[in-house]
């Protein structure tokens, strides 16, 4: 594309817009089981939207030339302090996303400790691959601890874990891929013994959670009153119902976060002073994340929550009954892992049948115990709608059953296996990429052949099919 000579009126930019939009998934309705939050309530996307424009002009690069994105900033932490266990001392930032407040998470803990020639952190292998992207920009070292049968983090084996060089231990409330709670008390007990800091990665679970135990749930102890939590990430845009673009990172104390924060005055211009990776940072997510807590307030989210509780626990009492599919770990929070329990038909084919029936489940390749599973987030607007979803599932089921499993031979899937990726030329790369019809931005829509023979690839391989993958989207229109 070229910019066009004549700049066009903002309505047909907008029609423009619009008809590109209309290639997506859908962002509401609860049809899209991932990526995508939706509290369906009505006014919610105008008010953001609008808070949005109001604040997006004005850069939290200076906090004390834009007073507003200062106090809008200190009003959400305490809010999410209050939330989750936090007391006076607590502080936090409000970062981009669950990755920033991650990676900042491990930042801090790397550099309070400027001596250590190869800081080191502990997870869970089910922690969110956030962390491994951290390691791998803050050149730390990862031990990735194996979970237990119920995929938790394995408390003991954690401990056992920890060094003279570890700098952060770090557990989920809930993991991303199976929906289950780490021992948190556990873990942070053992880190607190060894003076090493503790993350819990609420990203995903930790404004649902506190409404679900107020709500009578089962939820064990995760948050900042636990002893020995040192750090907790929250994320606005996932169940606080926020538009894209806000997580919060807590500290226990300001002495904790000092180490995440940023100075250079070693060049001519402004002193540059960060608490966040980004520097120029927008003040419209904020404005708007703002907007919407207010908006929404306790009792909304509460309600929220009454209504996502109830329709996870329907979707997932209606799983167990369509006969062939089975949950994986004991989930407690809104999120489902959906495995085969027969070897008759593949889930990536579900995955595909439900996509033909306008739905989005994601595949989830099979890692140590974990087998090939599609994960549901479930949000307040599949509350009424669960049976819609479920006789679809089934049908989708009975239609893989009839397609039977995906054949792969046993030849081609140890080829597979045994590629070893440093061994790869790029040539050779988008060689299997073109093999595996990966080379349109449009993704193939029967996506079931293609995730079996991802799924039979290392880890490694996967990783440098999928990143020559990325570089072929990323092709500037011409
Ligand atoms: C537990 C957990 N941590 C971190 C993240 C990363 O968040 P984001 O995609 O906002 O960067 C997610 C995202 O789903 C998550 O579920």
């Amino acid at each position: 594309m070229s910019l066009p000579t004549a700049g066009l009126p903002a309505d047909r930019v907008l029609e423009q817009l619009r008809t590109l939009r209309s290639a997506d998934l859908p962002t509401h309705g609860g049809r899209t089981l991932a990526y995508v939050y939706d509290s369906a309530l009505t006014g919610l996307d105008e008010l953001a939207a609008g808070a949005h424009a109001l604040a997006s002009s004005a850069n939290g690069l200076d906090p004390t030339a834009f007073p507003s994105l200062l106090k809008m900033e200190n009003d959400i932490v305490a809010a999410a302090a209050a939330l989750l266990g936090g007391d006076e001392s607590t502080v936090g930032s409000v970062t981009s996303g669950g990755t920033e407040s991650c990676m900042l998470a491990v930042h801090a803990a790397r550099a309070a400790h400027p001596s250590l020639a190869r800081p080191r952190i502990v997870v869970a292998s089910t922690a969110h691959a956030a962390f491994h992207k951290a390691a791998h920009y803050f050149d730390v070292e990862v031990a990735t601890i194996p979970v237990t049968e119920s995929f938790t983090a394995d408390a003991s084996a954690m401990a056992d874990a920890i060094d003279d060089r570890t700098v952060l231990v770090v557990v989920s409330a809930p993991s991303y891929a199976h929906g289950v709670l780490d021992p948190v008390p556990d873990v942070a007990a053992a880190a607190a013994a060894r003076g090493v800091r503790c993350h819990v990665d609420a990203c995903i679970g930790g404004w649902v959670l506190p409404y679900f135990r107020a709500l009578g749930a089962d939820v064990p102890a995760f948050d900042l009153s636990v002893p020995g939590v040192t750090s907790l990430s929250v994320d606005l845009h996932k169940y606080a119902y926020c538009p894209k673009g806000t997580s919060v990172l807590l500290h226990a104390d300001a002495s904790l976060r000092r180490s995440q924060f940023f100075a250079s005055a070693a060049w001519p211009g402004y002193t540059m002073l960060n608490s966040t990776l980004q520097s120029t940072r927008s003040g419209g997510p904020l404005a708007a994340a703002w907007a919407v807590l207010n908006h929404i307030g306790d009792d909304g989210y509460r309600a929220l929550a009454s209504q996502v509780l109830s329709a996870t626990r329907a979707i997932r009492t209606g799983i167990a009954e369509i006969e062939g599919l089975r949950i994986q770990g004991n989930p407690q929070s809104t999120l489902l892992s959906v495995a085969a329990a027969t070897d008759d038909f593949d889930v990536f084919t579900v995955a595909d049948e439900m996509t033909e029936r306008g739905w989005y489940l994601q595949p989830q390749f099979g890692f140590e115990s974990s087998a090939p599973n599609l994960h549901l987030t479930v949000t307040a607007a599949n509350h009424g709608a669960e049976d819609v979803l479920l006789a679809d599932l089934s049908a989708a089921v009975a239609a893989a059953r009839q397609a039977g499993p995906v054949t792969v031979t046993p030849e081609v899937r140890s080829t597979i296996a045994n590629l070893n990726p440093t061994d790869l030329t790029p040539e050779a790369f988008g060689a299997l990429i073109a093999m595996a019809g990966l080379t349109k931005v449009e993704a193939p829509k029967r996506m079931a052949e293609i995730n079996v023979m991802l799924g039979a690839a290392s880890p490694a391989l996967r990783e440098r099919l999928l990143v020559e993958f990325l570089s072929v989207l990323y092709t500037p229109t011409r």
